[in-house]
């Protein structure tokens, strides 16, 4: 096997060929979810930026269409998001033919590098056919740079609740929040968090919109807000707040405050490899799920990677959901449920005591590189609980539970491909544990390249990439101090083509 086919994964996005960053303008309509994305086709490393294309019925398996959005000479094409003018407000289709429209960052790079302060500006595009082609608008940029070096990654929604557009950038170290009537003329409502949450690099590719608080009819906003460098383990991460928005300026709910005093920053996930993350628009209201899905790597390493041809992919597409949990609200995120269609096997196993080391799957029995693995721990101590996913070649990814530290972590620094970047193993991630230690919730995603560690119903996640010259030929976990217990194990293979 070339490189290529070794570590392309088997049911996570990835474009056929070249480079590719953040996830773009995600919209749903007639059907088929959109996905573009950060592309560079000509070479496997960053460059002058395209809007590259896929479509999917159900995220899962997609389709990689024709590039979408070309640099032109105002710039690159940096982040942004679409939407469906449902009742043509821009004016660019009818109501018979409603017009996605997209906002991305125009980057002139040119400028840039004479040392100009205001290289980057926000542009419209319009498209009448689903998503295929792409216009874009006569009189860009709708919103000129004000003098702020970044300045970039539009991301617009309808704000059904304020009737109104609504568009969050990053703004160097705050969020900028903007609306408008017709998608083109675009007023600045406020400002959010410049003193709030992890700061010390440019803010990056935020999303805001509402959502209902689970059991409840109690409605919150919640931020996403992607910083680079300054994730919890190092590099690219994406943090969120939540609060209330009055159509104009965000506030933090207090508890949420308090969180922030506490913890400093609340992470979507705490893997290295989960960035620019935003949701799909237009998902219809019978639905409301809100649907994510992030880029899968991390500006440390991402153009070191041992792919030729193409390099990244998207992590699972999740669901993400709103909590209140005495008191404080937590985003949870899970796989979503269109994961269970490709099931084409599955292995129970009601209880296992865990009294010595243990093999709980191996390859004998699965496929070890398309995996979704559920089961419940109970009955844990003061202690280490360390899962191994390996393989005869001496590679062994680590993760689990050190209760001691108080943390999840993923250790991959036994994985063969490690070297090419001293920051891709270098440390154990880890994340704070907040869940109950009586019984903890774990699901695992396992493809050949990457492993989506779900913790405590999605409360806490972590994702991460590796790259092992042999695939993984069996799960087990470690012997623990004291005896325990894994109780409703299922493991899924999920078929994907
Ligand atoms: C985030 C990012 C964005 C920018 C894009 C450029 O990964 O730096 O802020 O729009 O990538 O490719």
């Amino acid at each position: 096997l070339t490189n290529e086919e070794l570590y392309r994964p088997n049911f996570h996005f990835t474009p056929n060929k070249g480079w590719m960053n953040d996830p773009n303008g995600m919209f749903f309509y007639k059907g088929l979810y959109h996905l573009y994305f950060q592309h560079y086709p000509d070479d496997n490393v960053w460059g002058p930026m395209h809007w590259g294309h896929a479509t999917s019925k159900d995220m899962i398996t997609w389709k990689e269409e024709k590039i979408a959005l070309y640099p032109d000479d105002m710039g690159y094409i940096f982040s942004g998001s679409a939407v469906v003018d449902v009742n043509n407000t821009s004016g660019f289709g009818s109501l018979k033919n409603p017009p996605i429209v997209a906002m991305f960052t125009y980057h002139d790079a040119v400028k840039a590098k004479a040392g100009a302060i205001d290289f980057q500006s926000q542009a419209i595009a319009y498209s009448l056919d689903e998503g295929m082609t792409w216009t874009k608008y006569k009189n860009n940029p709708v919103i000129k740079n004000p003098n702020i070096k970044d300045f970039r990654d539009p991301k617009m929604t309808w704000d059904a609740i304020h009737n109104q557009w609504i568009m969050v950038l990053a703004a160097d170290v705050e969020t900028k929040i903007y609306r408008s009537s017709n998608l083109i003329d675009w007023e600045l409502a406020s400002g959010f968090g410049k003193n709030l949450g992890a700061h010390g690099a440019p803010w990056e590719c935020p999303d805001f919109f509402p959502i209902k608080v689970e059991g409840s009819t109690e409605m919150k906003w919640v931020l996403l807000q992607s910083i680079n460098p300054g994730g919890p383990n190092g590099g690219s991460a994406t943090q969120y707040f939540v609060g209330d928005f009055d159509g104009k300026t965000f506030t933090l709910e207090d508890s949420f405050t308090q969180d922030l005093n506490q913890f400093g920053a609340l992470w979507l996930d705490y893997g290295k490899d989960n960035y620019a993350g935003v949701t799909w628009s237009n998902i219809p209201d019978s639905d409301g799920r809100k649907l994510f899905i992030g880029w899968m790597s991390n500006w440390q390493y991402a153009d070191k990677v041992p792919t030729e041809k193409w390099r990244s992919a998207t992590t699972i597409p999740r669901e993400l959901k709103l909590i209140n949990t005495g008191g404080h609200y937590r985003i949870v995120s899970l796989p979503v449920k269109e994961l269970d269609k490709y099931v084409s096997k599955t292995i129970k196993k009601d209880l296992l005591t865990i009294d010595k080391a243990t093999v709980i799957v191996d390859k004998s029995a699965i496929d070890m590189s398309r995996l979704d693995i559920r089961f419940t721990m109970k009955n844990l101590k003061d202690d280490t609980y360390d899962f191994i996913l390996s393989n005869k070649g001496n590679n062994a990814i680590h993760f689990g539970i050190n209760k001691k530290e108080k943390c999840f972590y993923i250790d991959r620094k036994n994985v063969s491909k490690t070297s090419f970047s001293d920051e891709f193993a270098n440390k154990i991630s880890k994340a704070p544990i907040t869940a109950d230690f009586n019984s903890i919730e774990v699901r695992v995603v396992i493809d050949k390249t990457s492993i989506e560690v779900f913790y405590d119903n999605g409360k806490t996640v972590m994702t991460e990439i590796y790259f092992s010259d042999k695939p993984m030929d069996s799960f087990s976990i470690a012997k623990a101090n004291s005896d325990f217990e894994l109780k409703n194990v299922l493991i899924n293979q999920l078929n994907i083509k």
